[in-house]
């Protein structure tokens, strides 16, 4: 039931866009740059290679398994540094299948 639920919701979010039932079919190059989903790319660039401030990440071209797992880590408190408390603020808005979805896309940047 909760999948349902999540599968409408993205289904709201990407009316218009090319977009499928399965839940595999998430873009995540739209997640990427969408403001509703923490704009990763207000900080991290929108090419993922130029990013707002020096010292932050630059993540295209990373391995997918890597940065879905920074994801869940930053969002858990298991990744904390002094950089870690920007993201930790908006990373929750993305569900666990949003953020396979852009690690995927980020590791093909
Ligand atoms: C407010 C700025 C900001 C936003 C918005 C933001 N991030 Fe980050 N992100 C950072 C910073 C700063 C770090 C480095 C954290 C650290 O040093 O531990 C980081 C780290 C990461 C890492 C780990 C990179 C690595 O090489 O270990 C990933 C993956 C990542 N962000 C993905 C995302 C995604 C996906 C989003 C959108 C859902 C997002 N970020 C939104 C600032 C941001």
């Amino acid at each position: 039931m909760k999948k349902l639920t999540q599968l409408t919701v993205a289904a709201m979010c990407f009316a218009g866009i090319s977009y499928t039932s399965n839940v595999m079919a998430l873009d995540g190059g739209a997640l990427y740059l969408d403001a509703t989903k923490g704009g990763c790319s207000a900080c991290h660039g929108k090419d993922a290679k130029t990013p707002m401030m020096a010292t932050f990440p630059k993540l295209a071209g990373q391995n997918a398994d890597y940065a879905y797992n920074q994801m869940k880590d930053i969002q858990s408190g298991a990744r904390a540094n002094g950089q870690t408390a920007m993201m930790k603020g908006i990373i929750h808005m993305t569900t666990d299948e949003e953020k396979k979805a852009i690690a995927k896309w980020l590791s093909e940047q």
